[in-house]
């Protein structure tokens, strides 16, 4: 351990295509970040291809860790424990940094502290403001959408999630659709901004749970695009962005709502790649006044995968007692709890 009550925690972060190291102070303080993105690399194939981003992880890990540790003006007997994303994400991907956590912590005898993504995504609000309990995570990622209880730090209790496609994995097909390169999702939200709702489309599973569908939604557009093709018809990009984020947008906040209200919830986070849309700030921010409850929404740079997270959450899975050895293994899925 540093100081007395100082807990310097080194985050890695690699489950899909981002390289990061982080390391955080007790949870909440960053002291510095380095992510190496792979975006360009894999905008030429319109999505993430799994070998090649394992094989750019393998590249960069050594690199980005050397120049987080430069940033702090640190080294590794300074840090007090090693947090790592173990899952879920893509297995070979997930690998590479397992191992360089492993080594690091076997090396210079640290703690090992194993952290779930999504818990990541969650304590990413941890950096910006202290978690107050009861609350409710809204997680909407690449990867994920669910809607995640908390009675208090480490305590998950998943309330529902999507039956099909995520929310952001829907982003970027419909971006896909009309030309825009990956990740869309950011692209479409911009456009939304400007274009009008015109086109109609189908409100996912209007049912009385805490589930999402989105699969339905992106074939409407995928339909509507090949049949206006097929007429000769030009699509208004703006106005087919803005129609899709305010259905998407609304399945969210319907059932966030019930949410609230159902299980009297006063604090509302918004966690992952998606929290970073203006359209559901905008959104979850006139539910929250509505329905006077506290809403948290990080900024940008911690919505999207970055090892600040993983080093803030590993901090409170420290607490909660969560220690792994060197048999930790990735896991390409597991449940959060
Ligand atoms: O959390 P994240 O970085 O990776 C996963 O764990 O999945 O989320 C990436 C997702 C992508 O689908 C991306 O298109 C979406 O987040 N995203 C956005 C925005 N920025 C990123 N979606 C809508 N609006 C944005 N501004
Ligand atoms: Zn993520």
């Amino acid at each position: 351990m540093g100081k007395e009550n100082e807990m310097y925690i080194l985050g890695i972060e690699s489950s899909c295509d981002e390289t990061s190291v982080s390391i955080v102070k007790n949870g909440t303080e960053e002291i510095a970040t380095v992510i190496a993105s792979q975006i360009d690399i894999h905008k030429v194939f319109g999505g993430v291809v799994p070998e090649i981003a394992s094989r750019h992880h393998i590249k960069n890990i050594t690199i980005v860790l050397e120049e987080c540790l430069h940033k702090a003006n640190m080294t590794m007997e300074e840090i007090d424990a090693i947090a790592i994303t173990y899952g879920p994400g893509l297995i070979g991907s997930l690998l590479i940094g397992l191992e360089a956590a492993k080594t690091l912590a076997f090396i210079h005898n640290k703690p090992l502290i194993p952290v779930h993504h999504i818990a990541g995504h969650i304590y990413a609000n941890s950096l910006v403001k202290e978690l107050k309990f009861p609350l409710l995570a809204v997680v909407v990622s690449g990867g994920h959408t669910e809607l995640i209880e908390m009675s208090n730090h480490y305590k998950f209790k998943k309330l529902g999630g999507t039956l099909d496609d995520a929310i952001g994995e829907c982003y970027d097909k419909v971006a896909r659709v009309i030309g825009l390169e990956y990740p869309g999702g950011p692209k479409i939200d911009k456009l939304a901004t400007i274009g009008k709702k015109t086109y109609k489309l189908p409100v996912p599973l209007r049912d009385d749970s805490y589930n999402f569908s989105f699969s339905g939604l992106k074939s409407a557009v995928i339909n509507l695009v090949h049949n206006e093709e097929q007429r000769g018809n030009k699509i208004n990009k703006e106005n087919l962005a803005t129609s899709f984020q305010v259905v998407a947008i609304e399945s969210i906040t319907t059932k966030v709502k019930k949410a609230i209200i159902e299980k009297k919830i006063k604090n509302v986070i918004v966690a992952g790649g998606v929290a970073a849309s203006q359209g559901l700030k905008e959104a979850m921010q006139q539910l929250a006044n509505e329905l006077n409850v506290e809403l948290s929404i990080p900024p940008i740079k911690y919505c999207t995968d970055n090892a600040t997270m993983i080093a803030a959450a590993g901090y409170y899975a420290y607490l909660d007692g969560r220690i792994a050895d060197s048999t930790l293994n990735a896991k390409s899925q597991d449940k959060l709890i």
